[in-house]
């Protein structure tokens, strides 16, 4: 430690829930990880006609991933599965071909959302493209978060102890997680 982790929130909008999540996890998490977003919003849409010319905002992308020790995916669940826009920069950050950034990388998933079972199905959608990438998860504990008005106010306090606590547990068995994995994977 100090691990940077690579937050990647799963909306742009600017009223995310997901984007408030990642703001009380930073609250909540142990004093070792590092939180910094890695922002994928300027991305085009992957065209693999790029791959030979890849343009320097993917590079840029590409390298903020690198740089990462951890990966925290923050993300809402869009019709049973992940935003396009962040599948459009796992894309990327996958190619050309013999590039990927996403393999043996520790990874932890969590999303929030209206609905009950609060993103779960999007979850499992993610977690095959990051099986597939070869990316490191941690499987358990697993987060679903519904989210209710209120449950974190503008200042990322989480406002129901249960909730508040759970968060904090997960946290920080991440930061185990990503201890563990990096003592057999090297850091980058
Ligand atoms: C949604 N929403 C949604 N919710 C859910 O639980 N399962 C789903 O499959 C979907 N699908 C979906 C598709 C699209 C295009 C939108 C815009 C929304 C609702 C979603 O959970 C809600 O809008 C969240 O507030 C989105 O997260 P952010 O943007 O607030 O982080």
């Amino acid at each position: 430690p100090p691990y940077r982790l690579g937050v990647l929130i799963g909306s742009l909008s600017t009223a995310s829930i997901n984007r408030l999540l990642a703001k009380a996890l930073e609250k909540l998490a142990p004093a070792e990880f590092e939180f910094s977003e890695i922002d994928y919003s300027r991305l085009p849409l992957y065209n693999r006609d790029l791959d030979a010319d890849y343009p320097q905002v993917a590079l840029d992308f590409k390298e903020s991933v690198r740089q990462a020790d951890a990966l925290l995916f923050v993300t809402p669940e869009y019709n049973r599965s992940i935003p396009g826009p962040l599948k459009n920069a796992i894309d990327w950050g996958s190619r050309p071909w013999g590039t990927s950034v996403w393999a043996d990388k520790p990874t932890g998933v969590i999303g929030a959302s209206g609905g009950s079972i609060g993103t779960a199905v999007g979850q499992q959608t993610l977690r095959s493209t990051l099986s597939f990438l070869n990316a490191r998860q941690m499987t358990s504990p697993e987060a679903y978060i519904h989210f209710t008005p209120g449950l974190i106010d503008a200042d990322g306090e989480v406002t129901v102890e249960s909730t508040r606590e759970f968060l904090t547990m997960f946290m920080e068995r991440f930061a185990e997680y990503t201890a563990r994995v990096l003592t057999v994977i090297p850091r980058p």
